[in-house]
């Protein structure tokens, strides 16, 4: 259901994205891995549009087209199905976290104050937060506001969740209880594409990893088969090198 073939982008003379093929299909879990500068958040950024790619084919349910050609309309309609999540969580500060849940439904969607409010308890109830609902994000750990984060992106009921390296910036004790939110979200059938490093997520929860290197797939496939049997030097690498460092 969303796609792209063929993804380039450069920053200025330093071609970041070499021709990215990629699909995810409906309810899928794909996890995104690799080395840090091989292009994951780039990747992302351009799929949600956050970042304009240079060229290349955009596949979204029954849209089809040259990325380079979609309209600022069909980019705003579209970006009401998606949900992101960053690795820093860019709550708004100003806001609690249940005003950082409604905002985008009241203001962008014009949905009324008090439906909204209804919405956002219910997602921040399904991420643990409903208790913490009227806290600023300087009154949260991370973890917590990574969940407010997560009922955020859910708001617009989207087609599919992105979450760029989700639980980086968190203590280790606290990336656990935001990786079982994940775990319940795929367990939902909610469309996820995930770039992370956390290796036993990515086995457990994923459906399929995709491995980056420098700007271009370099290999893809159900999870344990990648992980267990990866058939290209960089992925064995690469794996070597984050299994290690886990222990
Ligand atoms: N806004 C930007 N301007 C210039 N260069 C960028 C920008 N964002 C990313 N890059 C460059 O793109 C490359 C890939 O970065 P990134 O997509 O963040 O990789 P990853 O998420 O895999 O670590 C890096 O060389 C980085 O310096
Ligand atoms: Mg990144």
């Amino acid at each position: 259901m969303l796609g792209v073939r063929n993804l380039h982008k450069s920053f200025g003379s330093n071609e970041v994205l070499k021709g990215v093929d990629f699909t995810i299909n409906d309810g899928e879990v794909v996890a995104v891995i690799g080395p840090s500068g091989s292009g994951k958040t780039t990747f992302l950024r351009c799929l949600s549009f956050l970042e304009k790619a240079n060229s290349g084919e955009y596949i979204f349910d029954d849209l089809d087209k040259d990325i380079t050609k979609i309209t600022r309309k069909e980019i705003k309609a579209l970006r009401m199905k998606m949900g992101f999540v960053f690795q820093n969580f860019n709550l708004f500060r100003n806001m609690t976290a249940i005003k950082n849940v409604t905002e985008g439904l009241t203001v962008v969607r014009k949905i009324p104050e008090d439906q909204a409010r209804v919405k956002a308890e219910t997602l921040l109830d399904k991420v643990g937060m409903l208790d913490h609902a009227n806290y600023y994000p300087d009154e949260l750990s991370g973890g917590q506001q990574q969940r407010a984060a997560i009922a955020r992106a859910l708001a617009n009921d989207p087609e599919v969740v992105m979450f760029d390296e989700p639980t980086s910036a968190l203590d280790p004790e606290l990336i656990g209880e935001v990786l079982s939110v994940m775990t319940k979200l795929a367990e939902e059938g909610t469309t996820m594409i995930v770039v992370t490093h956390e290796m036993n997520f990515a086995a457990d929860v994923a459906d399929r990893i995709v491995f980056m290197e420098n700007g271009r797939v370099v290999e893809e496939g159900p999870s344990e088969e990648v992980l267990k049997n990866p058939k290209e030097e960089a992925t064995k690498r690469f794996l070597r090198r984050i299994l290690e460092h886990d222990e």
